[in-house]
Parts: C-alpha cells; structure tokens; sequence
C-alpha cells in the first residue's frame, strides 16, 4: 500500500515558498543588475537556494562544484552553507555572465570561497580530481547532464551529492507531446539516474524540481 501523499499544488507551493528563509537584500540586487544587464532570469529560486544551504550545511559539505553560474546567484547561497576554509568552484561557458558572476561573488560575504571558471563545463571539469569533492550541482544545458553526470560520479568523494536541478524539465515533463531536445533529455537522464547503481536518491517538488542524490 503507498503512503500518504499531498499532491503539491500551486497554492501549497506558494505557501511553502512565503516560509522559506527571507532572501536578503544583496542576493535581490543582484537579481536586478542582472536583469538590467540583460542576463536571462533563471535562477533557482529563493526557497530552492534555503533548501540547498539547509542540506549542504546538514552534509557538512566543505567542497562544492557548480556547473552553470549565469549571475552567482545559486553560487552565492550554496557557499553561504560552507565552512570559511571551504570552496565552491562553479562553471560558465558565457564570458558574460561569468564577468558579471565573478564582479558580484567578490562583493558578497563569500568572496573567498567561491571561484568562477570560465569555459565549456566539459572542458574544465577533468581538471577536477577524482574523489575529491562534496557535492556538484547541475544547472547548465540538459544535453549535456549524462556527460557531467559521468563527471560527478568521478568527482564525488563516497557519500557527496549530486544535486541536478530542472528535474521537472520546465514543467513539461509529461508532457506526451513536447519533443523538445532539452526536455527529451532530462526524461532520459531522470530515468538513468534513478536506475544508477552508484546512487541513491530522490527528485524533490522545489523550484522546477530538484535531485538530490549521495553517491554510493
Ligand atoms: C540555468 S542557468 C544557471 C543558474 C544558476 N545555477 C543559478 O541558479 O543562479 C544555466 C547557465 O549555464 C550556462 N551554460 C550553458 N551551457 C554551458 C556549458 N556547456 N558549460 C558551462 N556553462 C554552461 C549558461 O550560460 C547559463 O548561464
């Protein structure tokens, strides 16, 4: 017999984002230049960045990978949850908005922890020793998740995790008719994920759906 569920609808999503930690006045400035700059305006959102900060902080995370910077914003709160010694390197294809990432990351209250590296994440992250990180986040383009998936099994220390976000695929998930490739993708890689033997894990209804997932 299953379990009691309560499908997630918009107004129970409303009212869990209103109790999700306030989104402090730097992290909204940063939104805006970004938008006056023209940068496209997804991010995750405020109660996906408390999430991730409760989780990685719970891990005890001291490490931290990114792929997908766009303006810092998630940069910034997931280095918000590490030690003052800790470091999160995250990774932008776009000159753009890695300058605008790096200019606002050195003025935040994380400027020594984070490291924005410019390039396509595929090139940068062998770089990365194996073994040697805490936790990766995926946010960059979809049709590469099984390449940096490969990446993050390599990276990860025993016991990291891997958080993958848009696991919704921008709502149109099951969606039958959209063959997007980008959704197409994520139903792959959702599929390959949950049916990996070296990780455990489970897609949870924040944001446009988020993995969080320990490698084994
Ligand atoms: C959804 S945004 C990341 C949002 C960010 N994680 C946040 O929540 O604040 C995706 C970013 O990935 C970048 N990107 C796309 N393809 C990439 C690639 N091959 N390597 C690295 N970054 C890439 C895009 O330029 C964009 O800035």
């Amino acid at each position: 017999m299953s379990g009691v569920s309560t499908v997630v609808s918009r107004e129970l999503f409303d009212y869990v984002a209103e109790r999700a930690h306030e989104e402090d006045p730097f992290l909204i400035d940063l939104k805006r230049a970004a938008e006056d700059a023209e940068i496209p305006s997804i991010w995750i959102s405020p109660e996906q960045g408390a999430f991730m900060e409760v989780l990685l902080r719970s891990a005890g995370a001291r490490s931290v990978v990114e792929v997908g910077t766009l303006a810092g914003y998630s940069a910034i709160c997931m280095a918000r949850a590490l030690p003052e010694d800790g470091r999160l390197i995250t990774m932008e294809v776009s000159p753009k908005h890695a300058e605008f990432a790096a200019d606002w990351i050195s003025r935040s209250d994380v400027s020594g922890r984070v490291e924005v590296r410019t390039g396509p994440a595929i090139e940068l992250l062998p770089d990365v020793p194996s073994g040697s990180i805490d936790a990766v986040f995926l946010d960059a383009d979809k049709q590469s998740y099984h390449l940096y998936m490969e990446e993050a099994r390599r990276i990860l220390r025993a016991g990291g995790l891997l958080l993958v976000d848009n696991a919704f695929a921008f709502g149109r998930l099951l969606d039958e008719e959209c063959d997007d490739p980008s959704v197409v993708a994520i139903r792959l890689f959702n599929d390959a994920l949950a049916a990996d033997p070296d990780f455990d894990g489970v897609m949870v209804p924040l944001g446009d759906g988020l993995w969080v997932s320990r490698r084994l």
